[in-house]
């Protein structure tokens, strides 16, 4: 069997080159990707039908050149599995119709085993990929982490205050953990499935870390992050986790990142050589290029150089410190691509 550059290097092994990726990487700046979302008629439609799914994981791959797949899907099919009905507004991205307001609403959510067997849809589609993908490439699964799912299910479509779930937070503190909890036990179910299904590497992903004062990160999202962590490394230790919470260089600084996973996602916001210095012993780091930069070729291949500069290709998977966006040129995805395996490559 081909060795996965990118499963050695999650596990901290040496590799001919630094692998890269592209959080995001299968989307709406891809031509190919919006041709097969039309097929489908809308996007939950496209995460719904496991072959066109497939196509679109693909792609970039294929297209831009990257060394790992990701599975298309969204983190928000968790919620709307448990009960929660999940739509996108045109230009106003998620909405659910009835958000969590009392304990009566968490009781009434499907949880663990029943929630995690309805997802079968993101099954068959790891399952195709993993049929069609050439064999020294890897597949990333993912999920969003219990606090980013959350805020959906608590403020019903994306926030920039947080004010509902933050209101939670501070005056019903055990209502929050009790939608955490809950959240958390189908994850851990979810992310298991994904694993039997085939995907070489979890990621999860802690998008709005940032909303969470430092003071309380860890008690409503770091440790149900690290209890999913746990979980599946009891099950599965040679499946690399990745973890990458958005917006938290304040916890990095203070030694405040634990817990029993392989890969820390750095974002764009934290300095790499601060990552490097506080977890680059006990971590392999992923990142951490802005993702505006990839309107430049310069200002990428700048980047891509620093970042190697510092990383020296140890220990290291290039990324972007956030997901790429729909209005980037498929050229520049390449060369951000081709630069980090350019400077990265071992003579
Ligand atoms: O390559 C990939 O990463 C594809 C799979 C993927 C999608 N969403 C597809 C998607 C992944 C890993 C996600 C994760 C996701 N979804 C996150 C965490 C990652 C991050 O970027 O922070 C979050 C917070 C969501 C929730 C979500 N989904 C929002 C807020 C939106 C609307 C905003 C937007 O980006 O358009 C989505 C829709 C979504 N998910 C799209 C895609 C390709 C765009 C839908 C479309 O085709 O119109």
């Amino acid at each position: 069997m081909a060795n996965k550059i990118f499963v050695d290097a999650c596990l901290g092994k040496e590799t001919p080159y630094t692998p890269v990726w592209m959080m995001r990487q299968a989307g709406r700046y891809l031509p190919e990707y919006m041709a097969v979302r039309a097929e489908a008629g809308n996007f939950l439609n496209l995460c719904h039908d496991p072959e066109k799914a497939c196509e679109v994981s693909l792609q970039p791959v294929d297209i831009v050149g990257v060394d790992a797949a990701i599975m298309f899907s969204d983190i928000l099919v968790i919620p709307d599995e448990m009960g929660m009905d999940l739509s996108f507004v045109k230009g106003e991205g998620p909405k659910f119709s009835d958000p969590l307001e009392t304990q009566a609403d968490v009781d009434r959510l499907i949880g663990g085993e029943e929630a995690a067997s309805k997802l079968t849809y993101v099954y068959d589609t790891i399952k195709l990929i993993k049929e069609r993908l050439a064999e020294d490439k890897a597949l990333i699964g993912f999920t969003g982490a219990p606090w980013t799912l959350a805020t959906y299910m608590i403020e019903g479509q994306g926030t920039k205050t947080y004010n509902i779930c933050k209101k939670m937070m501070y005056s019903n503190p055990e209502l929050l953990h009790n939608i955490l909890a809950k959240v958390t036990e189908v994850v851990k179910l979810y992310m298991e499935k994904q694993i039997q299904a085939g995907i070489d590497v979890v990621q999860i992903f802690d998008s709005w870390a940032s909303a969470i004062e430092l003071g309380k990160y860890d008690e409503f999202s770091w440790k149900y992050m690290v209890e999913i962590a746990d979980y599946l490394k009891s099950k599965y230790p040679d499946t690399p986790i990745i973890m990458f919470p958005k917006g938290i260089p304040a916890f990095i600084e203070r030694g405040l990142v634990y817990g029993n996973f392989d890969v820390f996602g750095v974002d764009w916001g934290t300095p790499m050589a601060l990552a490097k210095e506080k977890l680059g012993d006990k971590y392999v780091l992923q990142g951490n290029m802005e993702p505006c930069r990839l309107y430049s070729k310069e200002a990428t291949t700048a980047c891509v150089e620093a970042i190697q500069e510092i990383m020296g290709g140890k220990r290291h998977i290039f990324n972007l410190g956030h997901g790429i966006l729909p209005d980037v040129p498929v050229e520049n995805a390449k060369h951000f691509v081709s630069e980090c395996q350019r400077v990265s490559k071992k003579q």
